[in-house]
Parts: C-alpha cells; sequence; structure tokens
C-alpha cells in the first residue's frame, strides 16, 4: 500500500464490517471523521433527504457546533431556543424537545448552536459525561419516537462531544476526500473508535464514503485501492462526485436530492442510501 499510513492491519483498532445484528429498531448512524472539510455535514444531510425520499422518517442531529447543517437546512441559529447542546448538558431535555421538522418531507433536524463548544467544559465536571448523548439516545426513547433513522452529523475533532456520539451510535461511516492526508488521519480516528469500543460494544464501521471525487484524477483511485488495502473488511461505499450542486443546495436551504433531482450528485447519494439501508436492514 504505497504511501499510506493507515496501520490498517493492526488487530485490536480495527472493526469488522457491520451487518445488522444488535437488533436495534431505529439504527443511530454517525458521518464521523476527525478530519476538517471530508463532506461530513453534506452527507449527513443528503443522505438523510435519500432515506426520507426513500420513504423513511429520518432525523438528522447537528452535533458540531459550527452548526452547518443546521444552517443549511435554513434554521436561525440566533433564535433557538434550543438545541443539541441543550441535549447533552441538559438531563430533562429530550429528543422531542429539539426536533424540529424542516421543509424536506420526513426529514427532521435537532439544530446546534455556537454553545455547543462550551458542552467540552461542561461536560467536564459531569458523571459519566461520554454518555450524555447516549442516554438520550436509548433505544427505548428511540422506539417510542417517530423516526426509522438517526443520523449523526459530527465535528471536525476528537473531544468529549465526539466521544459521546461514539458511544452512542451503532454504525459510522467515515466521509473521506481524495487527499494525501486523508488516509494518514485514520490510524488516530480507529484507535478512538477501538476505545470507545469497550464502553459501546455495539459500535460497528459501515465504511469509508469517498466524497468530492474527480472522475479523472489519480489522487481517488489511488486513495481508494489504499483503502481496499489497509482495510479490507471495511465496505467502500458508491462515490460521491465532486459538484458545485452541494453548495448551491446549500444556498437554497435544501438537499441535493431537492435542488437538482437529476445531478450525478443526488443519483450518487441516492445509492449510498439504498447501500446503507441494504448493510443494516439485509
Ligand atoms: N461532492 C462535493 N463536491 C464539491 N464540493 C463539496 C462536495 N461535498 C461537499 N463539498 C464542499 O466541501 C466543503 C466541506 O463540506 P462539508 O461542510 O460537508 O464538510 P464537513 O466534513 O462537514 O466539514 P467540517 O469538518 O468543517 O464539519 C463545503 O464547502 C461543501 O460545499
Ligand atoms: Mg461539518
Amino acid at each position: 500500500m504505497q504511501g499510506c499510513a493507515c496501520g490498517g492491519g493492526e488487530r485490536g483498532t480495527q472493526v469488522p464490517r457491520t451487518k445488522s445484528d444488535n437488533g436495534r429498531i431505529v439504527p443511530v448512524i454517525a458521518f464521523f471523521n476527525q478530519k476538517g472539510g471530508t463532506a461530513k455535514t453534506t452527507s449527513t444531510l443528503n443522505v438523510g433527504a435519500a432515506l426520507a425520499e426513500r420513504g423513511h422518517r429520518t432525523l438528522a442531529i447537528d452535533l458540531d457546533p459550527q452548526a452547518s447543517l443546521t444552517m443549511a437546512l435554513g434554521v436561525d441559529v440566533l433564535t433557538l431556543e434550543a438545541s443539541s447542546y441543550d441535549l447533552l448538558v441538559d438531563d430533562t431535555v429530550e429528543i422531542t424537545d429539539v426536533a424540529r421538522k424542516t421543509t424536506i418531507e420526513k426529514f427532521s433536524v435537532v439544530p446546534s448552536h455556537p454553545d455547543l463548544a462550551a458542552a467540552e467544559l461542561q461536560l467536564l465536571n459531569t458523571l459519566e459525561r461520554e454518555r450524555a448523548l447516549a442516554h438520550k439516545l436509548k433505544p427505548a426513547a428511540l422506539a417510542a419516537l417517530d423516526y426509522e433513522f438517526v443520523l449523526i452529523d459530527s465535528p471536525p475533532s476528537l473531544n468529549v462531544v465526539s466521544i459521546n456520539i461514539l458511544v452512542a451510535a451503532d454504525y459510522l461511516i467515515i466521509p473521506i476526500e481524495p487527499h494525501p492526508l486523508s488516509v494518514m488521519v485514520l490510524p488516530k480516528l480507529f484507535e478512538m473508535v477501538g476505545r470507545v469500543q469497550r464502553l459501546n460494544p455495539k459500535l460497528q464501521i459501515i465504511g469509508f464514503l469517498p466524497t468530492k471525487v474527480h472522475g479523472t484524477s489519480r489522487l481517488a483511485a489511488d486513495m481508494i485501492d489504499d483503502l481496499r488495502t489497509g482495510f479490507p473488511d471495511l465496505l467502500i461505499l458508491p462515490s460521491i462526485p465532486l459538484s458545485v450542486r452541494g453548495a448551491e443546495a446549500v444556498a437554497a436551504y435544501t438537499s441535493i436530492l431537492a435542488y437538482s433531482p437529476k445531478s450525478p450528485i443526488a443519483e450518487a447519494y441516492r445509492q449510498v442510501a439504498r447501500k446503507v439501508e441494504k448493510e443494516i436492514r439485509p
């Protein structure tokens, strides 16, 4: 594996490919990569929109203080009364208190707020601070709500909020963009996942989601080769092509599927949603 520092062969940090064997009724799927700008937010929004288009009631939880997902859905963060920050730090706040419908049918969001950046410090003094989110996403609590899928948009960091996400999630999808550094950050990510699996043994990695893939660039093909060689047990989801439609859809406060339904990038996100559904519910 040329130039790859991924260390994917290390036993103990690598996670087997997922199959639906944890019996969860409402799967919690986090889009996770500590590297910035890998299209976590774009993918949470558009895989969510694709699941919703397939008729599944889907909830996306924005757990990034940048609140990009929240703003992309046209929610005004400055006038928010409650957000994912409250969900994390306030024992009395439940999902139903913070979830709201979006303009996309069957797709709801728990908005984020810049205050979430302070959650780190606030959680430091809390008992079981890694489990704050998991408590709110208990299977019984989710089963009582009207969602079939819960997606999480993660921040580009490995902090207490990120650990909360790993402890609460059933599945991870790792959006990754073709860049020489993308594969190099993976050992740190897998080390963290390996450690958290002691707290959350049900956590499984669905696989990698190559994003911003330029059809004629060698970079993407090389990265996918490196991922196949370094992580043979993990799935590589259908690639998302490089496209300006994502940013244009954000400007229109909607998904790429609604903004440009027949574009190759919309179709790619539909394929990813179908694959995810099949992996989780074979
Ligand atoms: N397929 C794509 N083609 C071109 N640009 C894209 C694509 N997907 C996302 N982008 C752009 O890349 C940038 C980063 O995307 P996004 O915000 O989804 O990444 P992120 O991983 O959530 O970033 P962060 O780590 O800051 O949260 C944005 O400007 C977005 O519009
Ligand atoms: Mg983001």
